[in-house]
């Protein structure tokens, strides 16, 4: 049985569109795990262009599941998750311009750079997981790295334009998670998966956690946020 955690940066999104208080990301995180959700995460940019310092503090103090931080592996963010002590961290490439995560983090290209980061993670028992594409070379060089969970990018998949390149996609993520079973690492998936597209992923009961956002924000506008959350734990729940 999967696990549902919920980003709730989009909530934070909204809020900002209009510069004001609400709708607060905080309110939702309580909301999501009254529906039932395992974890809340949230991704503090360098830019702050949603979540912000106040949510992620206030996160810290009111998620009763598990706090997963998103964030770029720089001093900067290693310092604020240092001191806010989240559960988990997901270390992701970040790019100013992106509207969203583009790719998976090419680990390959800087593994002592990334060690290090784990390093400092770990010895305040933060544990930390890499966002990486669905390829052998970059879960192996994670697992190198110190990663304790590799989140399998599903972005492909979840933008394939048909039926065939969608199951490619797909193909690719269940040899990536056997790949990531065979090192022994924890498993976790995300990035544009919905309400129809996640359905595939009952064939791949390997993985542990589903990490999704933006249409569960999009299904609450429509029917409020425990309901979004409830009828997406009703999918991954059978995986
Ligand atoms: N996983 C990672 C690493 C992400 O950056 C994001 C987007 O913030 C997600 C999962 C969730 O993606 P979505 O909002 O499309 O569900």
């Amino acid at each position: 049985m999967a696990r549902l955690a919920v980003n709730v940066d989009h909530v934070a999104t909204l809020r900002q569109a209009r510069g004001i208080d609400q709708p607060d990301p905080v309110i939702a995180a309580g909301l999501a795990e009254l529906a039932g959700a395992e974890g809340i995460i949230c991704h503090l940019r360098e830019d702050r262009r949603h979540i912000s310092d106040r949510d992620l503090r206030l996160l810290r103090e009111i998620v009763k599941t598990k706090l997963n931080m998103e964030m770029a592996a720089v001093d900067e963010m290693v310092d604020i998750a240092l001191a806010t002590r989240p559960d988990l961290v997901t270390l992701v490439p970040e790019k100013r311009e992106e509207l969203t995560t583009e790719g998976g983090l090419d680990v390959k290209a800087r593994p002592d750079h990334y060690r290090g980061v784990v390093d400092r993670l770990k010895r305040k028992e933060i544990q930390v997981s890499f966002f990486v594409d669905p390829d052998h070379g970059q879960i192996e060089a994670a697992r190198q790295c110190g990663a304790d969970i590799v989140e399998i990018h599903t972005g492909h998949y979840s933008e394939a334009r048909s039926e065939f390149e969608a199951t490619e996609s797909f193909e690719r993520i269940a040899l990536a998670v056997q790949s990531a079973a065979g090192l022994d690492l924890g498993i976790s998936a995300g990035h544009g998966l919905n309400y129809v597209n996640v359905k595939r992923f009952k064939d791949l009961p390997r993985i542990e956690e589903y990490s999704i956002g933006h249409s569960i924000v999009a299904m609450a506008v429509l029917v409020g946020f425990e309901d979004a959350v409830r009828k997406m734990i009703e999918l991954v729940k059978h995986f």
